[in-house]
């Protein structure tokens, strides 16, 4: 029996399944919380769909980045907010809530999405779902 794949063959991942995607996700300004939800120095975790992001408000400015740690999947969403470094719960890595950074290894970045405040709605510029 011969398997047909809907996927093109240089876009299938290594297991030969699923698919990696090479066109850009469009990306759309998305409600993801309230300013009441997130005061000065506060950290959440937010969840939209599979996505899990991570809301910090750092002196009143308000910083999204992805919720899930490059190590080994920690919800940073969940973890501490020290000025403006968010340290994974799991094993205290710190990342810059600006630049996604890693602190100790700059080359290590967590995805930061720009952040509109619309009245008291956080709106994120994240991938449409
Ligand atoms: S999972 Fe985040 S530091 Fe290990």
């Amino acid at each position: 029996m011969v398997t047909k794949w809907a996927v093109p063959v240089q876009n299938r991942l290594p297991c030969g399944r699923g698919s990696v995607s090479t066109v850009p996700a469009n990306m759309s300004y998305t409600k993801l919380a309230t300013m009441s939800e997130l005061p000065e120095g506060a950290l959440i975790e937010v969840v939209r769909g599979k996505e899990l992001y991570a809301l910090c408000n750092v002196a009143g400015e308000v910083r999204a980045m992805a919720g899930v740690c490059p190590h080994h999947g920690g919800p940073l969403g969940q973890g501490g907010l020290e000025g403006s470094i968010v340290s994974c719960p799991w094993h205290a890595w710190p990342f810059n809530s600006k630049t996604g950074a890693c602190e100790f290894n700059p080359d290590l970045r967590v995805p930061v999405y720009a952040v509109r405040v619309e009245g008291a709605d956080i709106l994120v510029d994240i991938p449409d779902a």
